[in-house]
């Protein structure tokens, strides 16, 4: 055709659109992705239009508690921007269109909705969705399922060829797997920024994760600033303007609620504690060389009672300023050879009839300091060695499995012992490899390991780590999406989604769809995103 022999005004009137079809401009359409997939879908071939201008997500005619629900009007937001690419600098969008159109989403929570509720371990998800003329329908009998929900219907969304929205008829029922499925943040080896942290639970919402593992200090550097002990951040931040305060954490906290996410904080004890000493003389134990004391100093000093009181205080801070009913007490890779070269721990270990066994100084600390975490009313997660030296446990206490060697065995022990855990070890995203290792990390299978039925239910779900000693905020997003959603998938989907294939085709567009969405994730392999 000649378009020169149109005036500008022609094309300004909309001719070309109507030369060129129904919609301009022409490009290859979008697929639809589901990531995690689903545990039932079922789809036919009818497909029906949204106008962007004409489409909402609104209360069901039934709801509990209606319109009231701050959490649910938020994410009805949200969730039209994010269908209708808000984040996405376009031409504009076909405003006609010719066939069936979806009018509405209409959202029911079917019982109390726990709308202004924090998510906890046993918060409902699954949710019913249902894609039809002229209505579409959610259900959820709280509202973390709608949540969900909301997040799969974005997802079954896509464009035809000349840039329409459409989505096919379609049902699905949908449950998570495993109930904890978490992304390990460290804001200690570098400090995060409060906006990355919020991108960072945008993008855990995309794929469904509903906790979030803040590894909030450590070694390098103590950014919590407490207000019971101001001075652990003020001595021990890597400087005054990196620190999270109160109200930073409070932002956190509820973002992650407005998305059904928990936030698990880490305080990492005895050892991982070097900062802490900046801050508070006398916590940490002075190391010796040749009988000489030196500058330097080891672990918490778990001979002393200031060192309980001090603990007391901090963590009655903790319970109050986190609404999680866990708190991580961390308790891993602790070095004894600063504890062997002090004489006063010398002494001690032998008041106390420990011999040379250092690991049971370890768990005279941690059981002190679990009593003390108990007297808050909040139950614990710890790393597994705090379980491998036989400390004394609550019945409720949350095993975290990290080493990779034998980590099965290791959830075989845990849970023959009758103890609850998350699996870490095999999704240590802070390992990296050439090429796509994603797909080792969907590959896991945690419950394959040697087990009686009510072992295996003891496993909660599992945690993709990423650990910070060579991750800030820029290189975060593209180190952590989408290596952490074949986790994701893995901790979501039914058992037997597991072919590589499909998964592939699904993330690649899962990534150009978090790509959309304003999260810097990294791609598979080579190819281009449609915008
Ligand atoms: C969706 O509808 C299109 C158009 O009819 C069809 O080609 C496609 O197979 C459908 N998708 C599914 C998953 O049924
Ligand atoms: C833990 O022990 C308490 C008290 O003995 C008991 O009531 C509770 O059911 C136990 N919980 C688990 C998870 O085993």
């Amino acid at each position: 055709m000649t378009l020169p022999v149109l005036s500008s005004s022609a094309l300004l009137l909309g001719l070309l659109p109507l030369l060129l079809g129904p919609g301009a401009p022409l490009a290859a359409a979008r697929r639809q992705a589901l990531w995690p997939q689903p545990a039932s879908v079922q789809q036919s071939p009818r497909v029906l239009y949204l106008s962007p201008d004409s489409f909402e997500i609104a209360h069901g005619p039934h709801s509990f508690e209606d319109s009231n629900c701050f959490l649910l009007e938020e994410a009805f937001r949200r969730y039209h921007e994010y269908v209708f690419d808000y984040f996405v600098s376009s031409d504009g969008h076909p405003k006609s269109f010719v066939g069936k159109e979806l009018q509405q989403l209409l959202v029911t929570i079917t019982s109390d909705s726990e709308c202004d509720a924090y998510p906890n371990s046993n918060s409902d998800e699954s949710y019913k969705l249902v894609v039809k003329e002229p209505v579409a329908t959610l259900e959820a009998k709280k509202v973390w399922g709608a949540l969900r929900g909301l997040e799969t219907f974005s997802q079954l969304v896509y464009k035809d060829v000349y840039g329409a929205y459409i989505v096919n008829q379609s049902e699905v029922t949908d449950s998570p797997r495993f109930g904890f499925r978490g992304v390990l943040i460290d804001t200690s080896r570098h400090f995060l920024p409060l906006k990355t942290i919020l991108n960072t639970l945008d993008a855990m919402a995309f794929n469904k994760f509903n906790v979030l593992h803040w590894h909030i200090v450590d070694d390098h550097s103590f950014p919590y600033q407490s207000w019971t002990y101001p001075d652990l951040s003020r001595e021990g931040a890597y400087s005054p303007a990196l620190i999270y305060t109160y109200t930073d954490v409070k932002v956190v906290i509820e973002y992650a609620r407005l998305r059904g996410i928990r936030v698990i904080p880490e305080f990492d004890t005895p050892g991982h504690t070097e900062s802490w000493g900046k801050g508070q003389k006398d916590l940490l134990t002075p190391c010796y060389k040749r009988s000489e004391k030196t500058d330097s100093f080891g672990p918490v000093n778990p001979i002393l009672s200031s060192t309980y009181t001090f603990m007391s205080n901090f963590f009655k801070e903790i319970s109050r300023v986190f609404p999680e009913d866990y708190i991580h007490l961390g308790g891993d890779e602790v070095d004894f050879d600063c504890w062997e070269s002090n004489p006063d721990v010398t002494q001690f270990m032998q008041q106390q009839g420990f011999g040379q066994d250092y690991r049971k100084l370890e768990s005279y600390y941690i059981q002190r300091l679990i009593d003390i975490v108990s007297s808050t009313n909040k139950g614990y997660m710890v790393w597994q060695e705090v379980f491998d030296n036989g400390v004394k446990l609550k019945n409720d206490t949350i095993v975290e499995v990290w080493i990779e060697s034998f980590y099965r065995e290791e959830l075989q022990k845990v849970t023959a012992a009758g103890y609850a855990t998350v699996l870490a070890a095999p999704w240590y995203l802070d390992y990296i490899t050439y090429g796509q290792d994603w797909k080792k990390y969907y590959s896991v299978e945690p419950l394959n390991f040697v087990g009686t039925e009510k072992q295996k239910n003891l496993v909660l779900g599992g945690t993709a780590a990423l650990w910070g000693e060579y991750v800030d905020d820029t290189n975060l997003s593209p180190r952590l999406w989408p290596r952490a959603s074949a986790v994701a998938e893995r901790l979501w989907s039914p058992q037997n989604v597991r072919n590589l294939d499909d998964a592939y085709d699904r993330l690649t567009e899962h990534r150009c769809r978090m790509v959309r969405r304003g999260i810097k994730a990294q791609p598979l392999f080579t190819g281009y995103c449609e915008m």
